[in-house]
């Protein structure tokens, strides 16, 4: 076996205290000048980058093998650190004020001629980025979004060992999980007709954790849901799980606090933490900002004016009003300047989101300007314009509908508007908890209420007579962590008796042999002593992305996949051959 000279430093970390100090680098060859009798080079490893000096009146051969280096060899480098002459100093390099002289060097490998520049951070297509990630990843900014993962999953396990939570595991070969969405299916070759799903969260093993006394469990862990992709969301992706023993959801509220407030201290040093983070009701968040995961970083509140126009000549308004529904007004800052087109393309677009239409209003100095104006005239529209906290040269929008489409219209036209309008300040964390999620959801294909969160989420038991009449009203005790309108994580007090569970899975519809069969494990634990428990779960690379300021969580997870679900490096998913095919069982049908 060759023996290798030790590296005595890293080529980020050299500086004018190593003046004078002989050293070893090895690295990857990052730049390169060629100025005929003198190279400079820029050796790249993990930490950073070193100028190397290969001077031919110092050392002729060497100045040639010097000159004959390419970019993304692989080199080692001995020499000796001095300070650069004076007025070469590099500020763009941690290392600017040295450079090391070259005694000896020696070509490790060579490198064919990279699809893309490795040294400089262009635009490149996704496809050919993911397909030679190896290099992609090679690149320094994007190593430094995969080593910041790194830094914050070293936080996050410091932080939790030091508040007595354990480390603890759980299967990947496992029984379909109660998230909701497709699983992934593994066959048996043992058991031909029996199928692994891979978990969508580790939810059933992390109550049983409960159940065996491990109180306070984490698992930074890997979930797969097969769903519908988008810029948050992959088919693969990493869950911080937790689950707690005898602790009120407060207690977790506080842990998850001051995790974050340490993640703040210690590797996102831009973010700030308040030190209790606010709290506001699903109802609130919904009936405010239109949205189950409000972004706080701007105001724009949606108003209810249903009280103001019910009276009014307008029937739209007065039919939403008498039907139950709800008038809800966005205020626009500024949208008064629209041209008429623009609040065209407006009216459009809510349609778009499911709206049956869109009213607006707007004020100069002397007059409103609005179709609605010859059914409301000037004292109701004052009416909706203080309610609006509207004023001259706003835009005020209107939706008249359902609770929730007239709320869920104008949430989503809040976002986009605060977007084109720029009010959407950088660098700003607004941390939030929404509390109190309905407990049940409607499910349109089986025309009856199911969980939504999932079935082991506690009901406020005391709202449970609603269920007759309203049982959409019923609130669980479930939370959602938000950070800049982005939920960062879900979690729930669980139900921890089994009669209560029984009689829950009837409130939801899921049969006996249903439930035995798909969680028999959990409810059959649940007899046996288990410990009122809660948890909750956050999406690491949510988290990270968030924290980078980054768009898509692609740009976070080393190995993602395309928004087609595929990996273009190793062109999963794959065939696999007939006998593979055979030995689990399986054909396909033509
Ligand atoms: P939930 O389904 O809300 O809860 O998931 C928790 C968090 O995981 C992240 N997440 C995702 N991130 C990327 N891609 C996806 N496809 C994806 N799906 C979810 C989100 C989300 O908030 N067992 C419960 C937790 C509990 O009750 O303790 C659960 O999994 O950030």
């Amino acid at each position: 076996m060759q023996d290798f000279q030790v590296r005595t430093h890293y080529c980020g970390e050299l500086s004018l205290h190593d003046k004078g100090h002989r050293v070893v680098l090895y690295g990857w060859l990052h730049k390169m000048r060629d100025l005929g009798g003198i190279v400079f080079v820029h050796l790249r490893d993990i930490s950073g980058i070193s100028q190397v000096v290969f001077d031919s009146a110092v050392n002729k051969d060497l100045h040639d093998i010097g000159a004959a280096l390419r970019h993304e060899f692989v080199v080692r480098i001995e020499g000796t650190v001095r300070a650069r002459p004076e007025g070469n100093d590099n500020p763009l390099l941690t290392t600017g004020e040295v450079e090391v002289v070259a005694d000896k060097v020696e070509v490790l490998n060579s490198c064919d001629t990279p699809p893309f520049s490795i040294s400089e951070d262009g635009k490149i297509s996704e496809n050919l980025r993911y397909q030679y990630r190896y290099l992609d990843l090679r690149r320094p900014g994007q190593q430094e979004k995969i080593l910041f993962r790194s830094r914050v999953l070293s936080a996050v396990r410091r932080y939790l060992d030091e508040h007595r939570f354990h480390e603890l595991e759980t299967p990947i070969l496992t029984k379909s999980t109660p998230e909701g969405a497709r699983d992934y299916l593994v066959p048996s070759r043992v058991h031909p007709e029996g199928f692994y799903a891979l978990p969508q969260s580790p939810q059933l093993f992390k109550q049983i954790f409960m159940v065996s006394g491990f109180d306070r469990y984490y698992q930074i862990c890997r979930c797969f849901r097969d769903e519908d992709l988008r810029a948050d969301r992959q088919p693969e992706f990493t869950q911080l799980d937790i689950e707690m023993s005898f602790t009120p959801p407060r207690e977790l509220f506080k842990i998850i606090n001051g995790l974050m407030a340490y993640l703040a201290e210690t590797v996102v040093p831009l973010m700030t933490v308040p030190e209790v983070i606010p709290e506001m009701t699903y109802q609130d968040a919904m009936d405010r900002f239109g949205s189950d995961k409000p972004d706080l970083r701007f105001e724009m509140e949606i108003r209810d004016v249903s009280d103001i126009v019910d009276s009014s000549d307008y029937g739209i308004f007065r039919n939403a009003v008498a039907d139950g529904g709800h008038v809800k007004v966005l205020t626009v800052p500024g949208g008064g300047s629209f041209s008429r087109k623009v609040i065209d393309d407006l009216v459009e677009r809510a349609k778009q989101i499911g709206a049956g239409g869109m009213g607006w209003a707007r004020k100069d100095e002397t007059k409103y300007q609005s179709p609605l104006l010859k059914f409301l005239g000037d004292s109701l529209m004052d009416k909706v314009f203080e309610r609006a906290g509207a004023g001259v040269g706003d835009l005020v929008l209107f939706v008249a509908d359902k609770w929730k489409i007239s709320l869920n219209v104008l949430g989503t036209l809040r976002l986009e508007l605060a977007d084109k309008l720029k009010l959407i300040p950088e660098g700003k964390f607004e941390f939030l908890w929404v509390t109190d999620f309905p407990w049940l959801d409607w499910n349109e294909e089986e025309k009856r209420p199911a969980a939504m969160h999932h079935p082991f989420t506690k009901p406020h038991l005391d709202e449970l007579e609603k269920y007759r009449d309203e049982p959409l009203k019923i609130r669980s005790q479930a939370y959602d962590l938000v950070l800049n309108g982005t939920e960062l994580g879900g979690g729930s007090v669980r139900i921890h008796q089994p009669e209560l569970q029984k009689q829950m899975f009837d409130y939801l519809h899921i049969p006996e042999e249903e439930a035995q069969e798909k969680f028999g494990f959990l409810i059959d634990a649940l007899r046996f002593g288990a410990p009122p428990h809660g948890g909750i779960a956050l999406g690491v690379d949510r988290l990270v992305m968030l924290f980078l300021g980054e768009d898509s969580i692609r740009d976070v997870i080393a190995f993602p996949k395309t928004q087609k679900a595929t990996c273009p490096m190793t062109n999963a998913p794959g065939k696999v051959s007939d006998r593979q095919l055979r030995e689990v069982g399986l054909t396909f049908r033509k």
